[in-house]
C-alpha cells in the first residue's frame, strides 16, 4: 500500500516544529492537511498526537507510535497505539505519515531502510515555509537529504499564503495514481497557484 509523508518545513533550516508546536499559523495550510487525510489513516509519534487539536482528533483515524505501554489514546474506537514500526511492513491500507521529526526520519531517512525497506515512504507532500523561526527546533534534515537524493518531484510547485507545496515520489517505485490524484485535488481545490522557482 502507498505511504505518503506530509510535512511543512521551514525552507532554510528544515525546521518543522518548536517545542511541542508548529511554529506558524497558516490556516489554509492546516486546512489542506486535514482535508488531505480526511477518512484516511494517519501515523504519528506520541508527541505530535498530543499536539493535535481536539476537534480534529475526534474525527480522525490515527495510529500513534509510542514505546509507552501505558499510553492511553483519546478514543479507542478510532485510535490505535503501536510500539514497533515493524507492524507497518504488511499494512493493508494507505498510510499518511504525519510526523513529527522522529517519525519522518524513521519512515523516510536511513534508520529503518536497511532493515525494513517495506515501510519506507513512497511519496512526500512537501510544504516549504518561508519565514525564519526562533526557539528550540525539531529538524528533519536527515529526511530532506534522503528525499533530495532518492525522490523526484512529479508535480508543479504551488503557492498559497507563503507556503510552497509540491509532491515527490521515490525513484523507481510505483505510486498509486489514485493517491497522487487525491493529493493534487486537495492542492488545486484550494486555488493554489503554480509558481516557477
Ligand atoms: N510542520 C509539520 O509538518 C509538523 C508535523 C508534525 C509534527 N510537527 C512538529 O514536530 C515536533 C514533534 O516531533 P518529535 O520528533 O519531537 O516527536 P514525534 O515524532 O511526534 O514523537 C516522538 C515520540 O514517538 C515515539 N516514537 C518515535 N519513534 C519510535 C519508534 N521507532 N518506536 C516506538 N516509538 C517511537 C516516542 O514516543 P514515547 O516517548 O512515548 O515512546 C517518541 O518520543 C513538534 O514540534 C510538532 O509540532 C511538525
Amino acid at each position: 500500500m502507498t505511504k505518503v509523508a506530509i510535512w511543512c518545513r521551514h525552507k532554510d533550516d528544515n525546521v518543522i516544529g518548536i517545542g511541542a508546536d508548529i511554529p506558524w499559523k497558516v490556516p489554509s495550510d492546516a486546512k489542506k492537511f486535514w482535508q488531505m487525510v480526511a477518512e484516511r489513516q494517519i501515523v504519528c509519534g506520541r508527541k505530535t498526537y498530543l499536539s493535535f487539536p481536539q476537534k480534529c482528533l475526534q474525527r480522525q483515524e490515527i495510529i500513534v507510535v509510542t514505546k509507552d505501554e501505558n499510553f492511553e489514546v483519546f478514543d479507542e474506537k478510532k485510535h490505535l497505539r503501536v510500539s514497533d514500526l515493524k507492524v507497518f511492513k504488511n499494512w493493508d491500507k494507505d498510510l499518511y505519515i504525519a510526523g513529527g521529526a522522529q517519525i519522518y526520519n524513521a519512515f523516510v531517512a536511513g534508520g529503518v531502510e536497511k532493515l525494513m525497506p517495506e515501510i519506507i515512504v513512497d511519496c512526500v507532500y512537501v510544504g516549504d515555509m518561508l519565514p525564519n523561526l526562533q526557539g528550540e527546533k525539531a529538524d528533519i534534515s536527515d529526511s530532506i537529504a534522503v528525499m533530495e537524493k532518492k525522490y523526484r518531484q512529479i508535480s508543479n510547485t504551488y503557492e498559497l499564503d507563503n507556503v510552497l507545496t509540491r509532491i515527490f515520489v521515490r525513484k523507481g517505485e510505483f505510486v498509486d495514481q489514485g493517491v497522487l490524484k487525491h493529493l493534487l485535488n486537495v492542492i488545486e481545490n484550494q486555488g493554489q497557484k503554480v509558481v516557477e522557482l
